[in-house]
């Protein structure tokens, strides 16, 4: 039986009955389509799409036209998890009208169902703004790639008490402004628990322990498509990467000695209409 569409309801509600939410990222239309048949609860069109797909050194190159093209693609593989579009680097800094235009463009051309952006108390009227207007937030706080040139490189963030207490105050920010959700990205697991604890709205853990309210992965870290770099927090749950590798090999063997196609690849005439020919 097909599910029904993934609402931002249920996923309070599993937050009110400690279920957790899981979060997969995707940037095509086969993944898309292989997550949503799984179930997967949310899933986020990243701009880590930069780093995985496009072949960027990190997120900051990232344009609107990209999020876009891949999240239409996405969408086209979605029917019931619900999908997070996420607005690149200076899609939504520069002013609250640029904001809104954008975070509308995911929403209105991709077939998003929310946007998610990076950055805590100093984004939250950008939230409040895009909240207005119909469109739900998720925050993301911690190690936000796009800026971690700011923060000294992917580090974990949140280790002393002052930073930790910011970052609270942050995520209260973001809920005041009405994000309906927050990813807390590469924080203490003490930490990543207190602010799950002191919300309302759920948080989504990557590399911040495990009583956040959900996970979310990097859809290419997860199966082992991205040789690059690894951080710590991934879990590789199966190993893509040498497989393809094999399995394109034995396809260039089997071509180069004529083994491939054979019969049952190939399509018959008719022998009298051959030698007619
Ligand atoms: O871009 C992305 O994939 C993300 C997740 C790591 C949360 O922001």
């Amino acid at each position: 039986m097909s599910r029904k569409k993934v609402t931002i309801a249920e996923l309070l509600e599993k937050k009110q009955k400690s279920q957790k939410i899981t979060m997969v990222t995707a940037y095509d239309y086969p993944t898309a389509s292989i997550l949503d048949q799984v179930d997967i609860d949310t899933i986020l069109v990243g701009d880590s799409l930069g780093n995985v797909v496009l072949g960027y050194d990190s997120t900051v190159p990232v344009t609107m036209d990209e999020m876009i093209h891949h999240s239409k693609a996405v969408a086209r593989g979605v029917k019931s998890s619900f999908m997070i579009g996420d607005m690149p680097f200076l899609s939504y800094q520069v002013s609250i009208e640029k904001a809104l235009e954008n975070a509308g463009r995911f929403i209105k051309e991709a077939g998003c169902d929310a946007v998610k952006l990076e950055g805590g108390s100093d984004m939250a009227p950008v939230v409040r703004a895009v909240v207005k207007a119909g469109i739900p937030v998720c925050g993301h706080i911690g190690l936000t790639p796009q800026t971690a040139t700011m923060l000294s490189g992917y580090k974990v963030q949140g280790k002393d008490a002052e930073s930790a207490r910011k970052m609270i105050q942050s995520a209260k920010d973001l809920e005041e402004a009405g994000a309906f959700m927050i990813v807390i990205e590469c924080v203490p697991d003490f930490l990543a628990a207190r602010i799950t604890a002191e919300l309302s709205i759920p948080t989504i853990g990557i590399g911040a322990g495990k009583d956040c309210d959900g996970q979310v992965l990097v859809y290419h870290d997860l199966v082992g498509l991205f040789e690059r770099f690894t951080p710590k927090f991934v879990k590789k749950y199966i190993n893509l990467t040498p497989m393809i590798k094999e399995a394109v090999s034995q396809y260039k063997t089997e071509v180069e000695t004529g083994e491939f196609p054979g019969p049952e690849h190939s399509f018959a005439m008719n022998r009298k209409e051959a030698e007619k020919i």
